[in-house]
């Protein structure tokens, strides 16, 4: 995944230029001269103020919306013109409000775009089962259920189903998690991260809660009241360099412990460590959150790191911990993800 591209361009997968939208009626534009690249395999966030256009943004790219202004090119491709429907094959979206057809069971809400694409019965229920296991339902359990008879998390889930059985390249979610109480969102979020380790795809993600922004994005676009963009960064620079006071703002108090939750152990060059049994062991795949965090509640200033599998352990002490987050705030590549994309953000 870090092989450089020889054509910037081809990496390219989403890129809105100059796009506006006003509706009918208004004298304000809803999206003004919006300029947005998405790369492949990138999760985007897009997050901002009630009102200030995401889900405008997220439906002209499906063209569910149809610019008043613009451009929009999908893999190169302008697309700003073509069918609409063809257009939607090659998209997954996931809308505000789940959206699951009542009267239709889980299986027939997820296998209803494999129908419609003409797939045979056998198929369809292949790809049905594969999918509910995909987003954590046992198929035996769930197949036959109506949506009334799932929480809302499941819900949810089918609906994430539903938009990647046509196995779009795309995926447009629209508060994907927003009516979920807080513990089962961190779980769903924790799941759909290590879903998108598997599956790869580009991802254009809206949100109101800059939390969750700030763990799912690779990049994200924070909208300002005026719906344009304040700022398009990765998580770290928009925590640690807020490009104006809106940004500040909206970022909230806490930035910098906040950032520490993006560092992982694993991603940190440290030294060896000696006398592992006399200290305190943390997992490598713990943030520098939870080794400060344990660092405080057990009163030391050094942890050993154990390595997975064979690899040594390793040594985090406290003054190497606050110069690793300080190297991460000025630093330009996004350390939090091991498998995080290359490639300069603008
Ligand atoms: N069909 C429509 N006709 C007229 N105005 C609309 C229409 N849909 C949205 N708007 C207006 O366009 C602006 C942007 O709406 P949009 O739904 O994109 O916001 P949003 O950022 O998704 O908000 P939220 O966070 O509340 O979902 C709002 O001022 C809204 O009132
Ligand atoms: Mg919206």
């Amino acid at each position: 995944m870090s092989e450089p591209v020889p054509h910037g361009r081809d990496q390219m997968m989403i890129r809105l230029e100059r796009i506006s939208k006003r509706y009918p009626g208004q004298s304000a534009d809803a999206v003004a001269e919006l300029n947005l690249d998405v790369k492949q395999g990138e999760i985007v966030v897009l997050v901002g103020p009630s009102g200030c256009g995401k889900t405008t943004t997220l439906r002209m790219i499906n063209r569910l919306v149809q610019p008043s202004q613009g451009r929009i090119y999908l893999d190169g491709e302008d697309v700003t013109q073509i069918d609409a429907t063809r257009l939607r094959r090659r998209i997954g979206y996931v809308i505000q409000q789940v959206g699951l057809f009542p009267h239709m069971t889980v299986g027939r809400n997820v296998g209803l775009i494999p129908k419609i694409l003409g797939q045979d019965g056998q198929q369809i229920a292949e790809r049905v089962d594969e999918l509910l296991a995909l987003v954590g339902l046992n198929p035996d359990q769930y197949r036959e259920r109506y949506p009334r008879e799932l929480s809302g998390g499941q819900q949810q889930r089918v609906g994430v189903a539903r938009a990647l059985a046509a196995d779009p390249p795309v995926m447009l979610m629209d508060e994907p998690f927003g009516a979920i109480d807080p513990i089962t969102r961190e779980r769903l979020q924790d799941e759909f991260l290590s879903l998108q380790q598997r599956i790869g795809k580009t991802i254009v993600f809206v949100t109101h809660d800059i939390q969750e922004a700030i763990k799912l994005g690779d990049r994200i676009a924070i909208f300002g009241p005026d719906s344009t963009i304040a700022q398009y960064d990765t998580p770290e620079r928009i925590l640690a360099h807020p490009a104006d006071d809106f940004v500040r703002s909206f970022v909230g108090a806490g930035a910098a412990v906040r950032s520490l939750g993006l560092l992982h152990l694993r991603d940190l060059p440290l030294p060896a460590c000696e006398r592992v049994e006399d200290r305190r062991t943390i997992s490598e795949d713990a943030t520098l959150y939870d080794a400060l965090d344990a660092m405080l509640q057990a009163g030391v200033d050094e942890l050993a790191v154990a390595g997975a599998g064979d690899a040594p352990p390793r040594l985090l002490r406290w003054a190497d911990a606050i110069r690793a987050r300080e190297r991460a705030a000025t630093g330009s590549e996004r350390a939090a993800t091991g498998s995080a994309r290359s490639g300069e953000a603008p």
